[in-house]
């Protein structure tokens, strides 16, 4: 991986992901990770696969969904994060995490529900993102959806001072960078027909949501 990416997390923060996370933000993370799941629409018994799943706690949160039916399996390679996913795994039979790297090909084939990946496509050089979208999309069902967490398309130069200085020196290049992208477009060329677009704090980040197209679709049912 590129060394400009921040996407691997290790060591110190690593260990305190999610307290760091909910600490820097004054809380603000907790309450907007737990909006964006809510506004998934996750519906019981679903199968999902979690992309770059950190600590787990996404998956927890999606979990309260299923209503004990289904599963989510999530994939990181990050040992500190696993160890905490693993935690919580054996707490809740509907988790499961393996160690397994999302950018190169995986082996999962029209398995899925839903695929989820937050705060993580942006930190790779673009060929590799598209890597990881193929792999989302071979993974899902035909019908089945796609759910990026990630900064949206924004002009870095419409934002207040005190974010832009977060975004430029907190973030990795490569973020500066996935903004720029029509994500949609993007989407479209690996089977994807149909989009909705959630957006937080502001207009900055978005869950986007790209629906693979059904077995039964016609091309005039895309949009
Ligand atoms: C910014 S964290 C986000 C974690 C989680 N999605 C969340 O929202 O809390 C990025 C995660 O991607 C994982 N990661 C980075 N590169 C990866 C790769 N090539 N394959 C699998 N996971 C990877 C890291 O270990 C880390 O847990």
């Amino acid at each position: 991986m590129a060394a400009k990416s921040k996407v691997e997390v290790k060591g110190f923060e690593a260990r305190h992901y999610d307290t760091l996370l909910n600490v820097v933000s004054l809380g603000w993370y907790a309450r907007f990770i737990k909006k964006a799941i809510a506004d998934l629409g996750i519906r019981p018994g679903e199968r999902i696969l979690d992309l770059g799943s950190g600590t787990g706690r996404n998956d927890e949160l999606m979990a309260k969904y299923l209503q004990g039916k289904g599963q989510i399996l999530g994939l990181d390679i990050g040992e500190e994060m696993l160890e905490q996913a693993y935690e919580r795994a054996a707490k809740n039979p509907l988790l499961k995490f393996e160690k397994r790297r999302i950018d190169e090909p995986l082996p999962y084939k029209g398995e899925f529900d839903r695929v989820f990946i937050c705060f993580v496509l942006h930190g790779f050089e673009h060929p590799v993102r598209k890597q990881i979208v193929e792999n989302a999309s071979r993974a899902l069902k035909p019908g089945g959806v796609f759910n990026i967490i990630d900064y949206a398309e924004f002009d870095l130069e419409d934002t207040s001072w005190p974010f832009r200085i977060f975004f430029t020196k907190g973030e990795c290049e490569l973020a500066s960078e996935f903004i720029q992208h029509d994500w949609k477009q993007e989407l479209r060329e690996f089977g994807f027909v149909r989009f909705d677009e959630k957006f937080y704090l502001g207009n900055k980040i978005r869950l986007l949501s790209a629906w693979k197209k059904a077995n039964d679709q016609t091309s005039e049912e895309e949009q």
